[in-house]
């Protein structure tokens, strides 16, 4: 059975990639796994899309300090997204421009 999930959208001409809908079981929360599921995705990403320089994530903003904890930070106020509040995050892959 998965215990989590996640997708990743590449935007090749943008060079950047969107990670959505990041979620871990509530059974399973808190043990690593999300640190997990966002390192496999960012190691993935340098791999096979070498052109993508950046990663970024609508994140809900009760998850801010999760992601802020990955190299990750706010980049809009906060809005509304199907009623929950959420901020944009992005992260610099290669932590200069590159
Ligand atoms: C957000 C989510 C994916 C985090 O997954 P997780 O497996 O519980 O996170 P981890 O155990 O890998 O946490 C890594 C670190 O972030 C911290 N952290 C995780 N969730 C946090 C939260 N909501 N608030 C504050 N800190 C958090 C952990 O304490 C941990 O800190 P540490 O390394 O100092 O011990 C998970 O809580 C979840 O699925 N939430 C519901 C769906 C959701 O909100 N997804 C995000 C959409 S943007």
């Amino acid at each position: 059975m998965p215990i989590a999930a996640g997708r990743v959208i590449i935007e090749e001409r943008y060079n950047t990639a969107q990670v959505e809908r990041l979620s871990v079981l509530p059974q399973f929360r808190r043990k690593q796994i999300g640190v997990q599921m966002m390192q496999t995705v960012e190691k993935f990403i340098r791999e096979h899309h070498p052109d993508v320089t950046h990663i970024k994530i609508n994140a809900q903003t009760h998850a801010i300090p999760f992601y802020e904890k990955q190299g990750y930070h706010v980049t809009t106020p906060e809005f509304m997204d199907n009623y929950i509040p959420h901020r944009a995050m992005e992260k610099n892959l290669y932590g200069v421009q590159k």
